[in-house]
């Protein structure tokens, strides 16, 4: 319809004013629905039209049929322009019978699919050619006869292979070339350097590998160089590079580029960004930062560089500062406050020492990061970080003392773990009530934590208050419909019952109050969290009996750590929870993930395993284990537990466990560590645990266990100390001899020891045996161990990113396509 109504008007034009073949529709942006021609006999007077602008309508599409037309009866059209246009239905053949006479051709984000014709890129006229982001476009270069004219050449993903063909060397014409994302290879072509009339290059996230030929210094007029993310670029960046005086933007990171940032780059007075990070560069940082006085983006983060940070003039432009992942060392300058321009600044995991002094509310008025965490510097902040704009901060891992400093109030990120503060947390840190991360862990903070944490801001996390001093009770302020996921208080000694708010937590996942001094029963009406995946109730004093009430229904169904050792529970095992802990049953997929990576937080917790404890940095969902060790219960290993099929580490140990080993063990097949010691178990050990193939510790010792040790697979790795101070246990790798007539077989009472036996609840023999060749050991549970201390998580990556990253922010700008 208005497509009609455009066209008319133009008409119009062309009779009043005799346009002749000057005339054009630009119907750019103006939300065009569809695009139909259903004025055939009008289209003698648009014969006309020189030029067709239908780009930048959103939503709509063109049908071959119509294209055919515009290219058929439009004969002095010579600019085409359908940017944006859903052309995911034309077939490319149509463009066959584009007019020799066309100078512009620009169809990116089209949807096209399928071959490009090669004619398209002989057009004899042609100056002007985008096809740019059309994934499911296939183009073949050339070898011969390109549009000589060609000023704008844009292919970016679109689909390539090979190398760069020889015949492009002769496009002499070409200002900008832009072939990002082709999966093009090879060397960076020495032909480049005929093109002296480029102002804009950008070869990246394609595979160039080499060197940057040496005929780039012929490329006088660029102001735009882009290699980044070819990952084989390498050698060291040739002086020449600062003759290139025009460039104002250069991206050289992700590459394998190696020797000392040339000094040379201090002539680029124009640069404005300069991304280098993700390289090999050693050395020290030449006088860039200081001498270029439009420079407004510096990534120079993860590179081998040394020395000091410079210092800064008054009227320097940075806004983003990126110097993380290096290998700086001494203070900061105090000239850094000259920097009034700086959103982001980011010296993390560098070996920076000395006191920064943070105490006026000095310029940094537009400082929305500020990264330095990782080093070694002795910050002073009297009460409170000043930058009224700070988003994110990080101050891990440092050497940060004296009080806690109250972040602003805009903040949303907040990371001071593992450093040495003292004193109370400030109740005023209640008024940052946009916090999303609070992390303040590993620190000796005390005094009570203040009611207002469990309420004071809705769009909270993460709070992460472990390895402190705190005492006190649990705030119990948590109101519904908070956001919370991730819930530390490990390693406090905090007192008192769980606050019952928790309960309004219904987005909990992780649940840590480990290592505490909380007197309470089991806090059954934690059932209903259906998120929760980790509880860790550990070395407290909780008691009374768990999980043997009668009612029934879905409770820690997502679960995958349960860690409540260390307390005075009694009774029977929580058979109801075994029956119900889905998330140990079976496995959600192929998919490794590790909790919480959507958050800019980590989780971790503290396992037991083989005996001492290890921190897991990140929670890998596949991880699984139960610890119910150092408590009172008794009675029997109920069978159920054989359901838990992925289950890898089980501790029932120092309890008062009586009865036989449960048969259905030996379906837990991928167990890794088991440990019954110090129980009251009788009977022999079930022959069929050797079908446990990734079993690489096992502990029965402390029992009455009697009869032959199995032998063959993994048993054979075991120890005697896996087997001390039972009654009658006989056999290797104890010295105690069998008597030759003592049956192998496990005695068949074991089979009916329990009503809801194995067998009944469909879980036989044979599919466990299967598939079992070789008792092949993988090594115990050490495979969920990441650290991420010295590179920064992904998501972080993804916070900070610039213009190195392709999703990053912000984002480099292409320029405008030209109007002619
Ligand atoms: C493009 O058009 C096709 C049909 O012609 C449709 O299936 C597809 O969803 C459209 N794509 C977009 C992104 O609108
Ligand atoms: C090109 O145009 C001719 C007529 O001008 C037509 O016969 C032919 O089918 C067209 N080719 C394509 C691929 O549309
Ligand atoms: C580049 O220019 C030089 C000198 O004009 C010429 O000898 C060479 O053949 C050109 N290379 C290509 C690939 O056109
Ligand atoms: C904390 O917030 C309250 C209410 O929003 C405000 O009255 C008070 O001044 C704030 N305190 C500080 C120190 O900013
Ligand atoms: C938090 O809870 C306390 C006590 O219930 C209440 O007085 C206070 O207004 C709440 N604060 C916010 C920010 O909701
Ligand atoms: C099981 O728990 C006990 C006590 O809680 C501990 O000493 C032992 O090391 C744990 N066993 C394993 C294999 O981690
Ligand atoms: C098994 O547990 C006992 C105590 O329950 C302990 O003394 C022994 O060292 C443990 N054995 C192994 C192999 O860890
Ligand atoms: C356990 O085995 C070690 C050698 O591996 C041996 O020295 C020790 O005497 C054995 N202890 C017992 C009680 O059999």
């Amino acid at each position: 319809m208005l497509l009609s109504v455009v066209m008319e008007l133009v008409l119009i034009l062309i009779q009043r004013w005799n346009l002749g073949g000057r005339a054009l529709i630009a119907a750019r942006g103006m939300g065009l629905r569809v695009i139909e021609l259903r004025v055939p006999l009008e289209l003698s007077h648009l014969s006309q039209l020189a030029s067709l602008d239908l780009s930048k309508n959103d939503g709509v599409s063109l049908k071959t049929s119509v294209l055919n037309r515009l290219v058929q009866n439009l004969t002095k059209l010579r600019e085409l322009h359908l940017d944006q246009v859903n052309m995911s239905s034309v077939s490319l053949s149509s463009l066959m019978n584009l007019s020799s006479s066309f100078t512009s051709l620009t169809l990116s984000d089209c949807f096209l699919c399928g071959r490009l014709p090669d004619h398209i890129f002989r057009l004899p006229n042609l100056r002007e050619l985008s096809l740019a982001r059309n994934p499911e476009l296939t183009c073949f270069f050339p070898m011969v006869n390109w549009s000589q004219p060609l000023r704008l050449l844009d292919v970016s993903s679109t689909i390539h292979s090979g190398e760069l063909p020889k015949s492009m060397g002769k496009l002499n014409l070409l200002e900008h070339l832009i072939l990002n994302e082709c999966k093009f290879n090879g060397s960076i072509p020495a032909w480049l350097g005929n093109l002296t009339q480029l102002t804009f290059l950008d070869l990246s996230s394609n595979n160039f590998g080499g060197e940057i030929p040496s005929s780039v210094k012929n490329l006088k007029a660029l102001s735009y160089l882009d290699l980044k993310l070819n990952q084989y670029l390498s050698g060291k960046l040739p002086m020449w590079l600062g003759n290139l005086t025009r460039v104002t933007k250069l991206f050289l990171g992700n590459n394998s580029f190696t020797g000392q940032i040339p000094s040379s780059l201090s002539n680029l007075k124009d640069l404005t960004y300069l991304g280098l990070r993700y390289n090999n560069f050693g050395g020290r940082i030449p006088d860039l930062l200081t001498n270029l006085t439009k420079l407004t983006h510096a990534w120079l983060s993860y590179n081998q560089l040394t020395g000091q940070i410079c210092e800064f003039q008054l009227g320097n432009s940075l806004e983003f500062l990126m110097l993380n992942g290096n290998k700086l060392y001494g203070s900061i300058p105090k000239s850094i406050s000259n920097l009034v321009n700086l959103q982001y600044l980011d010296i993390s995991s560098n070996d920076l020492s000395g006191i920064v002094e943070i105490d006026k509310p000095t310029k940094f008025n537009e400082l929305q990061g500020l990264d330095l965490s990782y080093n070694s510097m002795l910050l002073s902040i009297k009460n409170r970080l000043p930058w009224k704009n700070l988003l994110y901060i990080d101050l891990r891992k440092n050497l940060l003392q004296g009080k806690l400093p109250v972040p602003p109030s805009s903040s949303e990120i907040f990371f001071i773990s593992e450093n040495n503060l003292t004193g109370n947390i400030p109740s005023m840190i209640c008024n940052a009530s946009s916090l999303r991360v609070l992390d303040i862990s590993h620190n000796r903070l005390g005094g009570t934590v203040p009611q207002c944490l469990g309420n004071f801001s809705n769009d909270l996390v993460v709070m992460d208050l472990r390895m402190n001093n705190f005492h006190g009770t649990i705030p119990d302020t948590f109101v519904k419909e908070n956001q919370l996921t991730t819930l530390v208080f490990n390693g406090n000694q905090l007192e008192g019952q769980l606050p019952k708010s928790l309960v309004n937590c219904t987005k909990l996942e992780v649940l840590d109050l480990g290592n505490n001094k909380i007197i309470d029963f089991f806090p059954s009406w934690l059932e209903s969290l259906p998120e929760l995946k980790v509880l860790i109730l550990k070395s407290n004093r909780f008691h009374g009996p768990i999980g043997n009430h009668k009612s029934s229904g879905e409770f820690f169904t997502k679960l995958r750590i349960l860690d409540l050792s260390h307390n005075e529970f009694s009774g029977l095992l929580p058979r109801n929870y075994f029956q119900n802990l889905n998330a140990m049953m079976t496995s959600e997929g192929e998919n490794l993930q590790y909790l919480g990576e959507s958050n800019y937080y980590q989780d971790s917790v503290v396992v037991t395993q083989k005996g001492s404890e290890i921190e897991l940095q990140r929670i890998l969902n596949i991880f699984t284990t139960i610890d119910l060790s150092s408590n009172k219960f008794e009675g029997k290993i109920p069978e159920v537990l054989g359901r838990l099929t992925i289950l890898r580490l089980l501790n029932l140990s120092h309890n008062g466990l009586t009865g036989h080993i449960p048969l259905s063990l030996a379906n837990l097949s991928a167990l890794e560590s088991i440990d019954l010691s110090s129980n009251k178990l009788t009977g022999e050990i079930p022959m069929q645990l050797t079908s446990l193939t990734f079993l690489a510790m096992l502990n029965l010792s402390q029992n009455q266990l009697i009869g032959p040790i199995p032998q063959g697979k993994q048993f054979d790795t075991f120890e005697n100390d896996s087997y001390y101070g039972n009654l009658g246990l006989c056999g290797l790798p104890l010295s105690i001899k069998c008597r030759t007539d003592a049956s192998p077989l496990p005695s068949p009472s074991i089979f009916q020891e329990d009503n809801d036996s194995m067998f009944a609840s469909g879980f036989g023999w044979k599919a466990v045996l299967m598939g079992y060749g070789c008792g092949f050991v993988f090594g115990l549970a050490m495979g969920y161990v990441f650290w991420f201390k010295t590179e920064k998580p992904q998501w972080l990556v993804r916070f900070f990113d610039g213009g190195n990253g392709k999703t990053g922010w912000p984002n480099n700008q292409r320029p405008r396509r030209r109007r002619s």
